[in-house]
């Protein structure tokens, strides 16, 4: 299938590892010009020789994501050096309080909010007003199935279901624009470094597999790529008629029919 992006800019954030990695790799496979970040400069380095490998104007800038006073001068750069940003993947997120109701104190709240959500909402406000006047832009955030349904700390499928709920409100925005704004919404992704490579180093065999056996219909964990290409999808040409919606991608785990 021709995407028709070639040459676009795309910036992922939190995208030397783990989905943010993969997003990267398949928009990269698409020769799309990708702007990859994260705090640590070797595993960016790594993953940059990567990429390069299919789209060698790609770069790597060394960015902690959370630092909001810092976003408008990456996004600068990142202009500076290859042009605006057309495409942008809000991938940095996580949880920050493994905790429920009662153990939730606001500010658990908050740093939950700080990551998954205050540099989103500003990546997005930094880049929509050049996506509008171009007529053309693709946002795509990635949420959790936690943000759709109950599940995981209360802190992390709060600020997940704000994401959906900004990522709807914008999309209503700006879909006359040609900007179109997703989510996807992944279930559990095992990658080396991730909590669900951890849970199953941890784990005795037997274990693993009840929980697999329980929760994930497609009989394994899932992995990265999937959920690259179906970013990269939702970057494309393609997808101009999907604007608003949250898409899960989670092998059956999820059990909501919305
Ligand atoms: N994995 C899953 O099962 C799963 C399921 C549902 C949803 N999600 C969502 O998918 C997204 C990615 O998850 P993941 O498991 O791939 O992530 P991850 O392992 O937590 O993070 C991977 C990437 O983000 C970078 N990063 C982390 N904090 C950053 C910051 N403050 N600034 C810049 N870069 C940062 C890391 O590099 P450095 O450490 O070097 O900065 C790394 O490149 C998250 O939003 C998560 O909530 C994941």
């Amino acid at each position: 299938m021709e995407l028709g992006i070639k040459n676009k800019i795309a910036l992922v954030t939190g995208s030397s590892r783990g989905i943010g990695k993969s997003c990267a790799l398949s928009l990269a496979k698409e020769k799309v010009k990708v702007v990859i970040c994260g705090r640590n400069q070797n595993t960016l380095n790594n993953t940059l020789d990567e990429i390069k490998v299919f789209s060698p104007q790609s770069i790597a800038i060394k960015s902690d994501i959370t630092n909001i006073s810092s976003l408008s001068s990456l996004t600068e750069e990142i202009t500076n050096k290859l042009g605006p940003i057309e495409i942008l993947v809000n991938n940095v997120g996580g949880s920050v309080k493994r905790e429920g109701v009662e153990g939730t104190e606001i500010k658990d709240l908050n740093k939950a909010f700080e990551l998954n959500i205050d540099p989103t909402l500003k990546l997005m406000q930094l880049v929509i007003p050049k996506m509008k006047s171009n007529n053309w832009g693709r946002i795509i955030n990635i949420s959790s199935v936690y943000g759709r349904e109950l599940g995981g700390n209360l802190s992390y499928m709060t600020a997940k279901a704000a994401l959906n709920s900004i990522t709807k409100h914008a999309a209503v925005d700006l879909a006359k624009y040609g900007v179109l704004i997703n989510a996807v919404a992944p279930g559990p992704v095992a990658h080396p470094g991730g909590g669900w490579e951890k849970f199953q180093n941890e784990n005795k065999k037997d274990i693993v597999d009840q929980f697999i056996k329980e929760n994930l219909p497609i009989g394994k964990f899932g992995w990265p790529e999937p959920v690259g290409d179906l970013v990269t999808f939702l970057a494309s040409q393609n997808s101009g008629f999907l604007t608003g919606t949250c898409i899960n991608i989670d092998g059956g785990w999820s059990r909501s029919i919305n």
